[in-house]
C-alpha cells in the first residue's frame, strides 16, 4: 500500500502524524511511505531521518495526497485540503466532525473513507485521545506554576512553598485522565492538592494511587464555593461524554477568589467548565477577569510537539499498520474496535452522534 503523511497546516500545529522510526514498520511490511518535505521539522525530525528509515520525500502536499492510499495526519483537514479528497482514499486523523459540518459534507461528497482518532473506542476508553488528555493534565500545572510567578502577572507564589512557608492550594475538578495527570504533577511539585469528582470510584482509585498526598471531595457547587477562597489554582478537567461541559464556576463566583489566582480550563474544547472561559491560543494564552487569570488554550498538547507527537504515534501505530497491512474492510475484521473510528464510508455517514449533530442520515457500515 502507498502510505502518506503530510505537513500539518493548522495555525500553531507542530505535530506530525508519522515519525521516522515508525516509517520502518510500514516499509518492513512492503509498503511505500511518502512524507511531505519538512513535515516533521516542527517535531524535531528532519527529512534525512525519514529517508534513513526508508521513506520517500515528496516536494508538495498534493503529490503525497494524490499518490497515497492511506493518509495519516494529526488534525482535521482544512478547507484548502478538501481538493485532495477522492473516492476510496483512507484518512486516519483527528476529525472532530460533530463540530465541522462543512468537513463532514466534503468527506461524504468525495466518498473518502475517514477514520477519526477521537472516536476509536475500546470498551469505553478512547486510547487515541488519552495521551492528549495526559499531556493537557500535566501541562496544566506547569502553566499554572508559570502564571503564578509575579513577572507573568501572577500573585507571586511557589507551588511547593518552603519549609515553614505554606504551599499553594490546587483544586482539580474532574478525576479522569487529565485530572489524574494534573494531580500527579501538582503533588510532584509539592502543592496542596484537592481533587473533586462526582464519580466516587474515580476518587477511590486516586486515593489508592496517591494515598493521603491528595484530599478528595464529592463535586458540588457548594463544595467548590467552600474551597474557592483558599484556592490558588483551579484546574477544570471535567468531561460528560457527548455533552457540553457543565459550568462549575460562574462569573459572580470569581469574587471569592484572591487576585492573581489562576483558572486553567482544560475542558475549553468542550465549551469550558467556567462561565468566563473563552478559547485562547498558544500565541495569546491568558486573559484576566475580575483579577483572576484564565488559561484556556484549546489545543494544549500543541505546546509540546516533541512529546505529543511521540505519544500520539505510540497510540496510533497499531491501528495504522492494520489499515496498511489489510486494507480497511479486512482491518476492521481483524480489530473490531476500528469500526468505532470509521466516520464516513463510501459516502455514508457511519457515526451516529455526528449524524445527530447535523440532522443527517446515519447509515451503518
Ligand atoms: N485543552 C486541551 O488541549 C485538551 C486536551 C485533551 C483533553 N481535553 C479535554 O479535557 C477534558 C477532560 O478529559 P479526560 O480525558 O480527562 O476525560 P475523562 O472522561 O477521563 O474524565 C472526566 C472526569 O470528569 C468527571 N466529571 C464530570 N462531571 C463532573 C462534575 N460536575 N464535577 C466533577 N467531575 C466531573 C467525570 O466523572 C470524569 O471522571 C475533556 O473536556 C477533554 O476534551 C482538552
Amino acid at each position: 500500500m502507498f502510505v502518506g503523511c503530510v505537513k500539518e497546516i493548522k495555525n500553531q500545529e507542530y505535530r506530525v502524524g508519522l515519525i521516522p522510526s515508525f516509517v520502518k514498520s510500514f516499509v518492513d511490511k512492503g509498503h511505500t511511505v511518502y512524507i511531505e518535505k519538512n513535515a516533521g521539522l516542527g517535531s524535531g525530525f528532519t527529512d534525512e531521518e525519514y529517508v534513513q528509515y526508508g521513506a520517500v520525500i515528496l516536494e508538495t502536499a498534493k503529490e503525497v495526497w494524490d499518490q497515497s492510499d492511506l493518509i495519516i495526519k494529526v488534525k482535521e483537514p482544512l478547507k484548502s485540503e478538501y481538493a485532495y479528497f477522492r473516492p476510496g482514499l483512507m484518512l486516519f486523523t483527528y476529525l472532530h466532525l460533530a463540530a465541522d459540518e462543512e468537513l463532514t459534507k466534503a468527506l461524504l461528497e468525495s466518498k473518502v473513507n475517514s477514520l477519526a482518532y477521537e472516536t476509536l473506542d475500546v470498551n469505553g476508553s478512547l486510547p487515541l485521545l488519552k495521551p492528549m488528555s495526559e499531556i493537557a493534565g500535566r501541562l496544566s500545572i506547569q502553566e499554572a506554576a508559570k502564571y503564578m510567578e509575579k513577572p507573568f502577572g501572577g500573585k507571586g507564589l511557589l507551588l511547593s512553598g518552603l519549609p515553614g512557608v505554606k504551599k499553594a492550594k490546587v483544586m482539580i475538578i474532574g478525576a479522569g485522565v487529565a485530572g489524574k495527570n494534573a494531580a500527579k504533577i501538582a503533588i510532584g511539585m509539592g502543592a496542596d492538592v484537592t481533587i473533586l469528582d462526582r464519580n466516587i470510584s474515580r476518587l477511590e482509585q486516586l486515593e489508592n494511587e496517591f494515598g493521603f498526598q491528595i484530599k478528595t471531595r464529592y463535586s458540588t457547587h457548594s463544595t467548590i464555593m467552600e474551597l474557592l477562597p483558599e484556592t490558588d489554582v483551579v484546574i477544570g478537567a471535567v468531561l460528560i461524554p457527548g455533552a457540553k461541559a457543565p459550568k462549575l464556576i460562574l462569573k459572580e463566583d470569581l469574587k471569592k477568589m484572591q487576585t492573581g489566582s489562576i483558572l486553567v480550563d482544560i475542558a475549553v474544547d468542550q465549551g469550558g467548565c467556567f462561565e468566563t472561559t473563552h478559547p485562547t491560543t498558544h500565541l495569546d494564552p491568558i486573559f484576566t477577569v475580575d483579577g483572576v487569570i484564565h488559561y484556556c488554550v484549546a489545543n494544549m498538547p500543541g505546546a509540546v510537539p516533541l512529546t505529543s507527537t511521540l505519544g500520539l504515534n505510540n497510540a496510533t501505530l497499531e491501528y495504522s499498520l492494520l489499515l496498511a497491512n489489510y486494507g480497511l474492510e479486512e482491518a476492521i475484521k481483524q480489530n473490531k474496535y476500528l469500526l468505532s473510528a470509521l466516520n464516513t464510508y463510501h459516502g455514508k455517514l457511519t457515526n451516529q452522534p455526528v449524524a445527530e449533530a447535523f440532522g443527517m442520515v446515519y447509515e451503518a457500515y
